[in-house]
């Protein structure tokens, strides 16, 4: 795996501010799905990612989830649940966490339909939910992470299930995720060329976090590659 450096990958702003306008037209115009993944069963309602599931989820499902002995892990923003829930099916004791209601609650319904059980769902932003010394041995966070200058909002959603959220809620997530790590702990997160890399590799550098880029997946569509990053507390 190579260090992260944010300024090595390609930004082109018009082709993303395109892509994100054609991107907030589907989710607005998304209906509820139900969708089968590695073996489980998933409801989506309407506002809540993902659907399908995509390069992203695909890329957490092969090249994150196997490194994840836990036993305890956290996934922050867990949508409609399908990390949390493979996580748990390996035995895996999980909370799993969403700012979202619905997508908290749809997660929930997919556990009981799965037949998943222990999997503990909380409600809230970034590491509210989370106990000032509760630890994890991994924590997985599939966030909007595009810079909010750039998004367009999704008129349904007050969620920002899209692409971006506030700025503050970003800086909560990697100023504070060493103090929810256990020694040795490591920390899985998406980011792309539309965020600003330098404020997390600042920060994660600041926090004792070392940062490798663990899978790339260029998005033509929106001039930009995405990363799925390890975080390591060296
Ligand atoms: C891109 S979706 C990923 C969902 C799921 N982890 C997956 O990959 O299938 C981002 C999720 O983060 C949630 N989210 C957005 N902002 C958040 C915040 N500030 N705190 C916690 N969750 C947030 C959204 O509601 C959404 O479910």
């Amino acid at each position: 795996m190579k260090p992260y450096d944010p300024g090595s990958y390609p930004f082109e702003p018009d082709a993303f501010a395109h892509a994100i306008r054609a991107f907030a037209d589907i989710m607005e115009a998304q209906t509820a799905t139900e969708f089968t993944c590695e073996g489980l069963r998933f409801y989506r309602p309407h506002g809540v990612f993902p659907s399908p599931v995509g390069a992203i989820s695909s890329a957490f499902l092969q090249h994150v989830l196997p490194r994840c002995h836990g036993p305890r892990l956290l996934d922050v923003g867990t949508g409609a649940g399908v990390y949390a829930l493979h996580a748990a099916a390996r035995g895996l004791d999980v909370v799993a966490t969403d700012i979202n209601p619905t997508a908290l609650k749809a997660a929930a319904q997919n556990a009981e339909r799965n037949r998943l059980s222990g999997i503990d769902f909380r409600l809230g932003r970034i590491f509210a939910p989370i106990t000032p010394t509760e630890r994890f041995h991994e924590i997985l966070a599939n966030l909007p992470f595009s810079r909010p200058e750039l998004c367009r909002p999704i008129a349904s959603s007050p969620y920002f299930t899209s692409v971006c959220m506030p700025e503050e809620d970003s800086r909560a997530f990697y100023e504070n995720v060493t103090d929810h790590l256990l020694p040795g702990g490591r920390v899985y997160f998406t980011l792309g060329s539309s965020a600003d890399g330098g404020m997390v590799l600042d920060t994660c550098t600041e926090s004792g976090i070392r940062l490798s880029v663990l899978h790339e997946i260029p998005r033509p569509d929106t001039g930009e590659v995405l990363l799925v990053i390890e975080g390591r507390l060296s």
